[in-house]
């Protein structure tokens, strides 16, 4: 794959949905299907870079090292993917493509739930998860470059911009979904990338030639004199 380099830099990437245990046997999880998170991980190794990915349960193979590196670590939860994110530190760039649980149950029962006689419903108790995006990029150890993702089924530029803000991201790839050729669990999809000063749309394309455009701003944005940390460890 041709492109920008990134040899020298350290990308973490997250990928993938997560899963919230309620039983032994059931989760609350979402339709994120990890395709753009590989992507862009394979593209980040394409072009040197040493890369961590920070995969929850998908059913991809792990891409090529390409020219860099590739290491792939396989959580389950948000407070898993969490632990594996603030693990994988310093680095220069973090992309944050995965569907992470905003809220996970507040117990996981040790034995299965049974229904109880009588009772037509169940309510769940449900708490806050971290939000790593967010810690990410207020971190001590901030990589230079934070990168969120944002899917929305409506209003996807005011939404997007509130979270570029809020979350003190440097760029924010926005995209809708519930729409067809778009969205999880599509091969194709249609980003506008958003940042302070900027507001551009990318396809509609494969997730493999988004990841590309994306990580060539990214080359763009990374500061030409840092070394990186990614030689250094
Ligand atoms: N994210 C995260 N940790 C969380 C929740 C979200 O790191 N606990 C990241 C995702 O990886 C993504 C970005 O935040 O890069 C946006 O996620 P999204 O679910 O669209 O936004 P939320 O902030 O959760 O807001 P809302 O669900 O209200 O739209």
């Amino acid at each position: 794959m041709s492109g920008c380099s990134l040899a020298g830099r350290h990308v973490v990437i997250s990928a993938g949905p997560t899963y919230e245990d309620l039983d032994p046997v059931r989760f609350l999880g979402n339709r994120s299907s990890g395709k753009m998170g590989f992507a862009i991980a394979a593209a980040a190794a394409a072009r040197g870079a040493r890369v961590s990915l920070i995969a929850g349960p998908v059913t991809l193979p792990t891409p090529a090292a390409g020219t860099g590196s590739l290491h792939r670590i396989d959580v389950r939860s948000a407070a898993q993917m969490h632990a594996a994110v603030i693990g994988a530190l310093p680095a220069d760039v973090y992309i944050g493509a995965a569907a992470v649980a905003d809220y996970t149950p507040a117990r996981v029962a040790e034995e299965k739930i049974k229904k109880g006689s009588g009772s037509e419903g169940l309510t769940l108790q449900l708490v806050r998860t971290r939000d790593i995006l967010a810690e990410l990029a207020g971190h001590p150890r901030r990589p230079e470059l934070v990168v969120g993702f944002a899917a929305e089924t409506e209003d996807v530029e005011r939404y997007a911009r509130g979270k570029l803000a809020a979350k003190r991201l440097d760029l924010i790839a926005a995209n809708r979904v519930g729409v067809a050729g778009s969205g999880f669990e599509s091969d194709d999809n249609a980003l506008v990338i958003y940042g302070a000063d900027l507001a551009l749309p990318l396809g509609p394309a494969s997730k493999h030639e988004l990841a590309g455009q994306l990580l060539d701003l990214i080359c763009q944005r990374l500061s030409v004199a840092a070394t990186g940390t990614g030689s250094a460890r």
